[in-house]
């Protein structure tokens, strides 16, 4: 319990959204409370921008800047926050999946005017699986948005979750007027460019006072009147138990571009937000207060420049104090490993740091000892789970146009493989390699990196499968008669794992009704068995 100072000073969590609802920008004016920058406009260098899609050179340039903003560590009202941004573009999604297993809540950006998109609801399954804890932030008030009453059904029908409005708007668009905070009964103007003065702020502790009418006018007063007693009626205080069980997540109104709503939220996530939780291993719970150190790896970023080949692997502390120069056990390889350079990252610059506790991420210079997933220790052997493979989407066979250099591609990859660009399966019974991916960008990625780093060229041929399925069965004879009736839709992944490729929702439910006795997983989670 040595350090239980400073695991009760840090949150670290990830802001998510569908892009262009306003992550980057909300990111920004965090940044500005927090001090780590002064003016704004700094974060936008970190956004990959639409019309690049067609150019992965120019994102992986981007996505390069955006390493230096991957985590964003300031301090507000004495709170460390560790802030890790995740990619806007869908291509990358599983790297914003990877991304959320090392935070310990969410705030979930949604735009007033779209509701909830595709990404969204993907983002939030993510979130489900692991009961984190989500505050959703619904922006762009400013601009004439849904109905917030039909906004507010429409992400817990979608998202599956519990709602609970902590402010509540006045109109949207340019009748928006401000929001009024149910939890600290004071309202708060809106103004556009605000800075979110004290100013700003009416406390009303009596919504039936006149002051109301006088800063809203009547209509709205009233309005706001019977919206408010209706949802003090309905959600009462915050269960915040609820809140970090994942059930029920409060709700801001805001625009984040005017700044307005931010501070609110702010200041109720250093409140209520998880401190680093403890973490499921293959062997016992680690909490975050035990004196030995652990972590895990959940992302790797390698650099696409040839001038600059340089890896990082980013580290999330689980528990213990990590320390520069020390040695630690890395559990897959079963070695001892030391860091001479981690470092850490305080808005966007990086600073080679000596030590860092549960909570915070560490950037680890690396030269291929590194897979996703993979812990470190001070000698016990664990590793951490809940680090999950997601199904990709896209499949396609990789054909070898240099059979001289066959070593090479193989060899290429595992590696990439390794790094999390892609997932790699094997057809059963056979040699075929299939890559799976989340987004078409990948592949290019894929081959272009083969080529420069590993000599080897390949092609690839579509294959028509829209998702893989893990299989299992209690009864082994049942496992094997269906791998061997399905031979054709059947592969196995890195790890030997057996994998039901389907061509469709169709075929899929239909094995899946035709074969009880099978059970189809859509993550590889549950392949994690004790070392
Ligand atoms: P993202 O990271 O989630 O992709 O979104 P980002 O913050 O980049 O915001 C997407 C667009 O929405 C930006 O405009 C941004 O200025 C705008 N925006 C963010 N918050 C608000 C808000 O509260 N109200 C309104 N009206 N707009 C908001 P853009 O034109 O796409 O980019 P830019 O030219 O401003 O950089």
């Amino acid at each position: 319990m040595k350090y239980n100072n400073e695991i009760h000073k840090r949150r670290t969590f990830a802001i998510i959204s569908h892009p262009d609802a306003g992550k980057t920008t909300l990111t920004e004016k965090f940044l500005l409370f927090g001090g780590a920058i002064q003016t704004a406009g700094a974060v936008k260098s970190n956004k990959i921008k639409k019309h690049a899609t067609s150019d992965f050179m120019e994102i992986e340039r981007q996505r390069g800047i955006s390493v230096a903003t991957s985590v964003m560590s300031f301090e507000y009202k004495n709170i460390l926050i560790n802030l890790l941004d995740t990619p806007g573009h869908k291509d990358f999604a599983e790297d914003t999946y990877r991304t959320l297993t090392a935070v310990d809540s969410v705030i979930l950006v949604v735009d007033s005017v779209n509701g909830v998109e595709d990404q969204t609801r993907r983002l939030m399954e993510v979130c489900r699986m692991r009961d984190t804890p989500v505050i959703v932030f619904i922006n762009k008030m400013d601009r004439d948005g849904k109905n917030r009453f039909d906004l507010l059904e429409e992400i817990e029908n979608e998202l599956k979750i519990s709602l609970h409005p902590m402010t509540w708007p006045i109109n949207s668009g340019k009748d928006f007027k401000g929001v009024y905070n149910l939890h600290d009964k004071n309202l708060l103007l809106f103004t556009a460019n605000t800075k979110a003065n004290d100013d700003d702020t009416v406390a009303i502790s009596d919504l039936s006072l006149p002051v109301l009418d006088e800063k809203v006018g009547e209509k709205d007063a009233s309005i706001l009147r019977e919206d408010a007693e209706l949802i003090e009626g309905v959600y009462g205080e915050l269960p915040v138990n609820d809140y970090l069980s994942g059930k029920v997540a409060p709700v801001f109104f805001g625009s984040a571009i005017n700044n307005f709503g931010v501070r609110e939220m702010l200041d109720t996530f250093i409140r209520i937000a998880p401190v680093p939780r403890p973490r499921h291993t293959s062997v016992r719970d680690v909490p975050p207060t035990e004196d030995k150190f652990s972590g895990f790896i959940f992302k790797i970023h390698a650099n696409l420049d040839p001038k600059h080949r340089d890896r990082i692997a980013f580290l999330r502390v689980c528990s213990g104090k990590f320390e520069r120069n020390k040695y630690f056990h890395h559990v897959r390889l079963d070695k001892d490993v030391r860091f001479s350079n981690p470092y850490t990252f305080m808005a966007r610059d990086k600073d080679v740091i000596e030590e860092a506790f549960a909570g915070d991420v560490v950037g680890l210079f690396d030269t291929g000892n590194f897979k996703i997933g993979d812990t470190l220790t001070e000698g016990e052997n664990f590793f951490f789970t809940g680090i999950p493979s997601f199904s990709p989407e896209i499949f396609k066979e990789v054909i070898n146009k240099d059979p001289m250099k066959t070593k090479q591609l193989e060899k290429g990859l595992l590696q990439l493989t390794d790094e999390g660009v892609a997932q790699l399966f094997t057809q059963f019974g056979g040699n075929k390699k299939i890559i799976g991916c989340v987004g078409d960008l990948q592949f290019e990625v894929i081959q272009y990196r083969l080529l420069q780093e590993y000599g080897a060229s390949c092609e690839f041929r579509a294959l028509p499968y829209y998702k893989a399925c893990w299989i299992t069965s209690a009864d082994p004879k049942k496992l094997d008669e269906f791998t061997r009736f399905k031979s054709n839709n059947i592969a196995t992944d890195k790890d030997g794992h057996l994998v039901y490729l389907a061509q469709s929702e169709w075929f899929l439910n239909t094995e899946r009704t035709n074969n009880p006795d099978i059970e189809f997983h859509f993550t590889s989670e549950i392949h994690k068995e004790a070392v």
